[in-house]
C-alpha cells in the first residue's frame, strides 16, 4: 500500500505519525504464556481481573494455573461489570489499592480490560475521579507517569482494547460514555487466545465484530494526520492522530477478514476458522484505531449507550438494560458512512469492496450508498438490531442522543466531513431504521 499522503498536506497539517507498537503474543492456546510473561515482567503478585462469566470457564483457570505454576502470588477481582461505569471503576481502584499487587492481568472482553486499566490508573496515580477523564467531560490532566505492567488476555474478538490507551466507562450522573485516553493506559503485553472464542454467544460475536468492522472504516476515513493540526511539541501528538499508512494496513485486512468471516463466524460456533479470524481482525482494527482514531459512528455510541430505556438483548446479563458497544456503534454506521463519503469516496469504495459488495461499476458519488447497503446486509445476516428504533429509540429521543454526543469533540473531529449540531441530527435521524 502506498504512503499516499504527502501529496494533500496543508500549511498547518502534521507532517509526520507516530507508531505505538503493541507487544502482542497471538496463537490457539497462549493463554497457558500468563505465567512465564508475568515472570518477565518481574511481577511477583498480580491481580487478575474479569468478570463472574468468565470466572467460571477455562480461559480463566488456564491463566490462574499457569500464573500458579510460574509462583506468582493472585488476587482475584472476578466483580467487573458488563459496560463498566464510573461507579464499577471507582471499586475496582479501590481493591487494587488495597491488594499490594506489583502488575495487573485482565481476561475479558473490553468491559474487563478497560476496568484493570482504570484500576492501574488510580491505584497508580491516585487523584479525584474525574481529573483524567477526557475535557470538557473530565479534567483532561495528563497521566503524571508510568503504570504498573498491565497484561491484557481479551476473551471477546471486538474492542482491541488490548492494544489501545483507552478506558472506556458511563458516567452515570450524565447518562453519557466518556473515556480515559492516554498512551501510559495502553498495556505492556497482549495474549491473544482465539480459542477463547469458542465459549462466546453468537449476539456477542456479532455485536464485537461490528465494533472491530466500525474501528477499521472509521480509521481508514479519518481525516488524515496531514490535515489535523499539528501539535504544539511532538511529544504531544495524540493517539488519535488521523488515517495514516500503518493504520490503513490493517484496516484494509480487517475489514477483508470481516467480509469473509463475519456470517460464518455468529451463525456457527464450531466454525473454528471463522471465530479465530475474526480475533485476528479484532487484533489488526485495535492497532490500527490505537493509532488513527475513530470517529463519527464511535461519537455518536456514546449517547446511544448512556440513554438506554429498556434493551436487554440475549447473550449479555439481563439483570439492567444495556446496549452494547458493538450494537451502539453500528446502529450510526450506514447513516454515517452515506454522509461521510465526499471527504474520501475512494476510501468509502474501498471499505465496501473489502467487505464484499461489488463496486465493479460503481463511481464515487454512489460510494456513500453503496458501502451503507453493504454494512446493512451484514447487520440483517446475523440479526442486529434495525437502527436506533430497533434498541428502542424514536424519533422524539434524537435531541437528548444530539447533546450527548455533542461533547465527543476527539471522536467528531476527526471525521473527513465536518461535523456540527445540525449533521448529528440529520445522521441520528438517518439511523432510526434501515429495513
Ligand atoms: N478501550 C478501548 O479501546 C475500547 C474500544 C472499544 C470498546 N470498548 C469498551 O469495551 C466494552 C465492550 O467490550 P466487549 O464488546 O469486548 O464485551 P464485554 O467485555 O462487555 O463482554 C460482553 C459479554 O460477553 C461475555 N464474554 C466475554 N468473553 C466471553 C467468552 N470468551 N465466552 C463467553 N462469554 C464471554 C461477558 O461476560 C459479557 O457478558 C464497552 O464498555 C466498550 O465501550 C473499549
Ligand atoms: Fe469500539
Amino acid at each position: 500500500m502506498l504512503c499516499n499522503y504527502y501529496d494533500i498536506a496543508l500549511d498547518a497539517g502534521d507532517e509526520a505519525f507516530s507508531v505505538d507498537a503493541s507487544n502482542v503474543t497471538f496463537g490457539p492456546g497462549c493463554l497457558r504464556e500468563a505465567g512465564d510473561v508475568a515472570r518477565s515482567l518481574r511481577i511477583n503478585r498480580i491481580a487478575v481481573f474479569t468478570d463472574d462469566v468468565l470466572a467460571k470457564t477455562e480461559h480463566v483457570s488456564v491463566v490462574l494455573d499457569s500464573l500458579r505454576a510460574a509462583g506468582v502470588d493472585i488476587a482475584l477481582y472476578d466483580n467487573v461489570r458488563v459496560e463498566p461505569t464510573d461507579v464499577s471503576f471507582k471499586e475496582a481502584a479501590s481493591f487494587a489499592a488495597d491488594a499490594n499487587v506489583d502488575g495487573f492481568i485482565s481476561v475479558g472482553g473490553g468491559s474487563v480490560i478497560d476496568t484493570a486499566k482504570a484500576a492501574n490508573l488510580y491505584s497508580t496515580h491516585p487523584a479525584e475521579f474525574l481529573t483524567y477523564v477526557n475535557a470538557p467531560i473530565g479534567g483532561g490532566i495528563a497521566v503524571p507517569g508510568p503504570l504498573r505492567p498491565h497484561i491484557a488476555c481479551p476473551t471477546t474478538s471486538g474492542t482491541g482494547s488490548e492494544c489501545t490507551g483507552i478506558a472506556v466507562f458511563d458516567l452515570l450522573e450524565m447518562k453519557a460514555k466518556t473515556g480515559i485516553a492516554s498512551k501510559l493506559l495502553r498495556p505492556m503485553r497482549a495474549l491473544i487466545d482465539p480459542t477463547c472464542t469458542a465459549t462466546l454467544p453468537a449476539n456477542v460475536v456479532a455485536s464485537s465484530a461490528f465494533d472491530v468492522l466500525s474501528h477499521a472504516l472509521e480509521s481508514y476515513t479519518a481525516r488524515p494526520y496531514t490535515q489535523r493540526p499539528a501539535p504544539a511539541a511532538p511529544s504531544l501528538r495524540p493517539s488519535s492522530q488521523g488515517a495514516n499508512p500503518w493504520s490503513d494496513m490493517g484496516c484494509a485486512e480487517s475489514l477483508r477478514l470481516i467480509g469473509l468471516f463475519l456470517e460464518r463466524g455468529v451463525t456457527d460456533p464450531n466454525d473454528v476458522e471463522a471465530r479465530h479470524q475474526l480475533m485476528w481482525a479484532a487484533t489488526l482494527a485495535g492497532i490500527a484505531f490505537g493509532n488513527a482514531g475513530c470517529h463519527v459512528p464511535h461519537g455518536m455510541s456514546y449517547s446511544v449507550a448512556g440513554l438506554v430505556h429498556d434493551f436487554c438483548p440475549s447473550g449479555y446479563p439481563q439483570d439492567e438494560p444495556i446496549v452494547p458497544h458493538g450494537m451502539s456503534v453500528i446502529v450510526n454506521s450506514p447513516s454515517v458512512f452515506r454522509l461521510t463519503s465526499p471527504g474520501n469516496p475512494d476510501r468509502h469504495l474501498d471499505g465496501a469492496r473489502w467487505l464484499g459488495a461489488d463496486v465493479a461499476d460503481i463511481g464515487p458519488d454512489e460510494a456513500g450508498p453503496v458501502l451503507a447497503q453493504r454494512i446493512v446486509e451484514l447487520m440483517q445476516l446475523t440479526g442486529m438490531p434495525n437502527g436506533l428504533q430497533g434498541v428502542g429509540y424514536s424519533a422524539a429521543d434524537i435531541p437528548g442522543l444530539v447533546e450527548g454526543s455533542l461533547p465527543q469533540r476527539r471522536l467528531l473531529d476527526n471525521a473527513p466531513v465536518d461535523i456540527d449540531r445540525e449533521i448529528l441530527t440529520t445522521l441520528y435521524e438517518g439511523a432510526l431504521s434501515y429495513w
